[in-house]
């Protein structure tokens, strides 16, 4: 998409996009088709300008869509955005390849809004959709010059959360470990980061239990990937960034029922968001050292997997009697944090398709917040508060913590007498025990990273929850 920045409006090229306030009403100062057309819809069909009305016309200098955007005062980043995205579906309808966007305050989110609805999940469809007309050209009428960096930074986060949503929603026999590994490599090279790649054999010298316990029903291998991103000072601590990568979880011989199993592609959804951020962090400029950290494995059944009762002796040294293999996201996620501790990090974010249950609480318009450290997480808070990727802060009780000591080895992966209930703020319980001292913050995307209840300008499958978020975070 080709974006032009005008001072003023000319002759406007294609559809013309156009906000109004109520405030705005009583003294239209627009072109003069506009507030004609504006005037004669107040007046007959009583147009008031409601957030999220929209008028659309043909006239004789061409398209007009008007957007309704309410008062002055209550228009927030997110209705930009949000209004961005109906703006974008009209146009699509109106068949419009270009168009002309004319006073939107919040410019680089009502574009942002405008990108995101372009998202397209028939990446797998041999045909292309034959009737879908995308806008190709799009202008903007400011005489703000910081603004054309602004909407750039715009297209690249949406770019990188269409990346992100693309491997979320690719079925695991084209997402394999390799195809996995390919993505970092390429991004590693593209970016010149540093790469590591840990294979079976070497996962196996480091004693890497819960990793290859998890992979050790699969015919493929595991794979532990770290990126190195050095956009700060040398000698600066690193942020690290660890993801969850389960390329598929059949939930092993705790088998997934009917309804749970059919979309657990998506359960590589934290390493896909840390994929996702280092694809864009070096082109955005961020300045700060950032390592991601990113297990990859498959949750199968077969006579070599992993099984209720085992005990395995984690890469700390901690021993985990298995209880449920289901609970697998926590075994993999405790090797990598365990391996993130001995880097010395200034903080360490997991990100993961944990559990369910936090799907049960929260929906899938909040992802779950814990972790050790409050700052982290308001900070956290915020930067979803901002980008419109909510988190809210749950809790790790004491009691938890209890539950999940083992009789016969030093913890369990589950609880099985208090079985799903607080299930997302257990399994964080369970993570606590591999931080060490660092300071923590966990995002559980369990419920956010993929929906059947878009919002307006996601679509259905994947969401890229918490990739805006983390760039936010890290202060892009
Ligand atoms: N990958 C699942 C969690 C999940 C469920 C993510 C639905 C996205 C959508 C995780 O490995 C899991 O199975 N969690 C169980 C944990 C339980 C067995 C302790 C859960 O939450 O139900
Ligand atoms: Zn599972
Ligand atoms: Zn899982």
């Amino acid at each position: 998409m080709k974006i032009n920045i005008h001072k003023k409006l000319g002759s406007h090229n294609g559809l013309l996009l156009v906000s109004v306030f109520e405030e705005d009403l009583a003294k239209l100062s627009y072109p003069s088709a506009v507030s004609e057309f504006v005037r004669a819809r107040m007046k007959e069909d009583g147009f008031k300008a409601e957030k999220g009305s929209l008028l659309s016309t043909y006239e004789k200098s061409g398209k007009i869509v008007v957007l309704g955007c309410g008062k002055k005062k209550d228009f927030t980043e997110k209705l930009a955005r949000e209004l961005g995205a109906k703006a974008a579906k009209q146009c699509r309808a109106l068949k419009a390849k270009e168009v002309t966007v004319l006073s939107v305050p919040h410019t680089s989110e009502f574009f942002e809004g405008m990108l995101l609805t372009q998202y397209d999940i028939g990446q797998f469809k041999s045909e292309k959709k034959k009737d879908t007309v995308n806008i190709e050209i799009v202008n903007f009428v400011s005489e703000d010059k910081g603004l054309e960096s602004e909407l750039k930074k715009s297209a690249m986060l949406v770019e990188a959360s269409n990346y992100t949503k693309d491997l979320v929603n690719m079925p695991a026999n084209i997402l394999d470990v390799d195809r996995m590994e390919r993505e970092a490599r390429q991004i590693a090279k593209e970016n010149r980061y540093k790469i590591t790649v840990f294979n079976d054999k070497q996962l196996r010298k480091l004693k890497m239990g819960g990793i290859l316990a998890v992979n050790s029903g699969s015919r493929n291998t595991a794979k532990l990937m770290i990126l190195e991103y050095s956009g700060g000072k040398r000698g600066d601590k690193p942020a690290i960034l660890v993801g969850k990568g389960v390329l598929f979880d059949t939930g092993g011989y705790n088998l997934k029922p009917v309804n749970s199993i059919e979309t657990m592609q998506q359960d590589m959804g934290g390493g896909g968001t840390v994929l996702g951020v280092f694809s864009v962090m070096k082109k955005l400029g961020l300045k700060r050292n950032v390592i991601g950290i990113i297990p990859v494995v498959e949750n199968m059944i077969s006579e070599s997997a992993y099984r209720p009762s085992d005990i395995l002796t984690m890469y700390s040294g901690k021993t985990v009697e298995i209880t449920n293999t289901d609970a697998e996201g926590r075994l993999i996620l405790a090797d990598a944090l365990t391996y993130a501790t001995k880097m010395k990090p200034e903080f360490i974010v997991s990100i993961a398709t944990l559990t369910g249950a936090v799907g049960v609480a929260l929906g899938d318009r909040y992802a779950g917040l814990l972790g050790n450290d409050h700052k982290l997480l308001d900070a956290l808070e915020k930067a979803g508060e901002e980008v419109d990727e909510l988190g809210w802060k749950l809790p790790i009780h004491d009691d938890y913590r209890e539950k999940l000591k083992s009789k016969v080895a030093d913890l369990k992966n589950y609880d099985l007498g208090t079985g799903r209930y607080g299930g997302c703020l257990k399994a964080a319980a369970f993570l606590e025990n591999f931080v060490g001292d660092c300071k923590w913050g966990h995002i559980d995307i369990g419920g956010t990273a993929f929906t059947s209840d878009p919002k307006e300008y996601q679509a259905m499958g994947a969401t890229g929850h918490g990739l805006r978020l983390l760039l936010k975070f890290l202060g892009v």
